[in-house]
């Protein structure tokens, strides 16, 4: 077991904080941060020689390493800036024939809903929500409310891996699985699933699999991806028309060979996956540290830092004097833990009042009560648990 208390002075957090937000950013620990400057160092020094050179190498790198890391290959990874982008990228684009409907849980985060609506304005559909069982007992409990809720009629079912609002890990495979029986195409959110739970993309066979980096995984902020699923390959177009707008109809230049649309291009990419991925310049090096974030956890043992975050989850859940908001049975939750406010104090109360004492937990309003949720990763301490609490003991 690694010594948590050395780990956590390897992540470089404010000591007048206390961090219980893993779940909306990450913080940047200080190998990967040393990666990530090394790398800008190196690109503020000589930009040319690092795009044209020595980027095309080290991104194909990270490419292959997020992909093992992730489940996947690296002819189907898209690196994105963040799983905004990523989602864009799908609705922007994806023709589904209408009419019809795209179903979500009624637990998706805000922005993305936003994106869907003007996708389902865009082709001609229309959205429809369920209600999850949010404090179920049985993954089953949550296929049989989805499966309750696809008709003839849904075209498209998008949900979050892991939920935003309460950290409920939803049964991705098995959602997949009903949803393509149906003929439903099926986009997964997969913001906090890397690093916070085990996960196989390949498993998941989603036909598109988004997520962040840079939350659990704590890669530098600007690191998300898209996974393209089997026979998906046509359905996308670029959010930005760049240089790979054309490179997989034809060749680089008239001597080189035509590339086909899965081989490795000389870019760091290939046809297909540059299509959709370079959008101008940009800084790269978030994208080229990831391979250092992935080191940095596995030397700590990503099983080892699991069971950490359990052992965390069920002191949060022994010390906050509140209502649960995400179920305790393993495998329904994974480093976030929510719990029910009072009623009678507004959503801006409560934070400015954590603030004032330095404390990150994000509150969240849902539509018939207050949440605060509670983020544990490696690096949290018993100690800062015990701030929240006391704060909460008082006040409620
Ligand atoms: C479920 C979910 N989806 C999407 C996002 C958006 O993430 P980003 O701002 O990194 O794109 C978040 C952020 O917290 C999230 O929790």
């Amino acid at each position: 077991m690694p010594d948590w208390s050395a780990a956590r002075a390897l992540v470089p957090l404010d000591p007048t904080v206390t961090m219980l937000n893993t779940g909306s950013f990450g913080p940047t620990p200080t190998p990967v941060f040393e990666r990530v400057t090394e790398l800008r160092r190196a690109l503020a020094a000589g930009p040319t020689d690092f795009f044209v050179r020595k980027v095309p190498p080290l991104l194909w790198h990270s490419r292959e390493r997020t992909a093992a890391f992730l489940g996947t290959v690296p002819e189907r990874l898209v690196f994105t800036t963040n799983v905004s982008v990523a989602i864009n990228l799908v609705s922007s684009s994806i023709s589904v024939d209408g009419p019809g409907e795209i179903l979500m849980t009624d637990h998706e985060y805000g922005a993305m809903i936003w994106a869907w609506e003007r996708a389902a304005e865009r082709i001609g559909l229309t959205i429809r929500t369920f209600p999850l069982p949010a404090m179920a007992t049985d993954p089953g409990e949550i296929v049989d409310a989805a499966v309750k809720s696809m008709t003839p009629h849904t075209r498209l079912f998008f949900f979050s891996h892991v939920l935003s609002p309460t950290g409920l890990v939803l049964p991705a495979r098995e959602l997949c699985a009903e949803a393509r029986r149906r003929g439903i195409l099926t986009v997964v959110d997969g913001a906090h699933a890397p690093a916070m739970i085990p996960l196989k993309v390949s498993d998941v066979a989603a036909d598109f699999y988004t997520g962040n980096l840079h939350k659990w995984l704590l890669a530098p902020i600007g690191c998300g991806f898209l996974v393209i699923g089997a026979g998906m390959e046509v359905r996308l177009q670029p959010l930005i028309v760049s240089w790979g707008y054309k490179t997989n109809q034809y060749p680089i230049s008239d001597s080189a060979p035509a590339l086909g649309p899965d081989d490795r291009d000389a870019y760091g990419s290939t046809p297909r996956t540059r299509y959709l991925e370079f959008d101008g310049t940009r800084d790269v090096c978030p994208w080229l540290s990831v391979p250092a974030a992935i080191d940095f956890q596995t030397g700590l043992g990503f099983d080892a830092s699991r069971k950490r975050m359990a052992e965390l989850s069920a002191y949060t859940r022994s010390v906050i004097p509140l209502k649960e908001a995400t179920p305790a049975v393993p495998g329904l939750h994974g480093a976030m833990t929510a719990f029910e406010l009072p009623p009678g104090k507004s959503a801006a109360l409560w934070r400015k009042e954590l603030w004032d004492r330095r404390i990150e937990a994000p509150i969240i309003e849902r539509p018939d009560r207050l949440l605060i949720r509670v983020s544990h990763h490696f690096y949290t301490t018993e100690a800062e648990i015990d701030v929240l609490a006391g704060f909460l003991s008082v006040r409620s």
